[in-house]
């Protein structure tokens, strides 16, 4: 079974995105640091062309720091302004203002050359489902929020939330679906709750973990299960193994749907350490 990655709904909100790009002069893509290069929107920059981005690293208090470093340079080498955040924890996500101001500097230059009026610089977050664009907003607007305006928009009178007096932001995120042709991209998004559980083959996501787990964090996910595995146990031998410690066999089975939400759940609040899903290294080995 395959992941539905586009529900109907998807398009439209793509469609509604499309037309409030228009409206603005910054994006601020958020990404999910766990796994910057799967929740990134390629197709994104199709669609928004000639726009500045930021490119936000959310959720950097889950990652793994070293490897999401390699995202970021990975990011910055193809022209991209990347940003750390925290929006949940942090207060302070105030230096993304100024890499806005810096990145839209020569164009705002360029209109006072040509003697248009000052205005402040429209900006709009965007990203897949639960990378934190909400969170994001509230936290931008806590303290710097002055009022909000309508501004006549393509489909609807917009709101605007003021910033500062040199930047305001649309008050929508924009929410897209990244276009991939890959189921493993899929199990990534599925695992940060990108996708919805409910229309996901959560089997094949919690084997793709164990698959994961077993490559890369082999004795964090050994020792937190206490289970006898080895690196060359079969991923459903491990399941099978973490069934039987935890849960009771129903009518002789082994539970493997209480063990898949575990394991999935074990995953979604950090019990295997802090781990960033994008290998850097297995993109380069993909690449050749
Ligand atoms: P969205 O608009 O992009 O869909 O995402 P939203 O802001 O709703 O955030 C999705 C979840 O991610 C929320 O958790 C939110 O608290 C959490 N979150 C957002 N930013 C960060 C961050 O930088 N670090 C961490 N650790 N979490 C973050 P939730 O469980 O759905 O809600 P709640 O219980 O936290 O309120």
């Amino acid at each position: 079974m395959t992941i539905q990655w586009f529900p109907g709904h998807m398009a439209k909100a793509t469609r509604e995105v499309k037309e409030n790009l228009k409206l603005v002069d910054i994006v601020f893509e958020l990404v999910d640091a766990r796994c910057p290069l799967s929740s990134h929107n390629m197709y994104l920059d199709e669609v928004v062309k000639d726009k500045k981005k930021v490119i936000i690293f959310n959720k950097i208090d889950l990652c793994d720091k070293k490897e999401t470093a390699k995202w970021k340079k990975y990011f910055e080498e193809r022209g991209y302004k990347v940003v750390y955040a925290d929006a949940k924890n942090s207060n302070s996500l105030n230096g993304i203002i100024g890499e806005a101001k810096e990145e839209l500097s020569e164009k705002f230059e360029r209109m006072k050359a040509k003697g248009i009026k000052p205005r402040a610089i429209r900006s709009m977050v965007i990203g897949v489902p639960n990378v934190g664009k909400s969170t994001f907003i509230n936290k931008m607007i806590k303290k710097n929020v002055a009022n909000t305006a309508n501004r006549p928009g393509v489909t609807k009178k917009q709101q605007w939330l003021k910033l500062n007096k040199d930047i305001d932001l649309l008050d929508t995120p924009g929410i897209l679906m990244p276009k991939f042709d890959n189921q493993e991209i899929g199990k990534k998004l599925s695992l940060i709750a990108s996708i919805k559980d409910d229309i996901t083959p959560l089997d094949e996501v919690a084997l793709y973990l164990i698959e994961f787990l077993k490559k890369y964090h082999f004795e964090d996910f050994k020792s937190f299960y206490k289970i006898d595995i080895s690196k060359d146990s079969e991923s459903l031998e491990i399941m099978q193994a973490i069934a039987k410690k935890r849960f009771k066999l129903i009518a002789g089975d082994y539970d493997y749907d209480a063990a898949i939400k575990l394991l999935i759940q074990d995953f979604r609040t950090q019990k295997f350490g802090l781990i960033t899903l994008d290998k850097y290294e297995d993109m380069l080995a993909h690449e050749d």
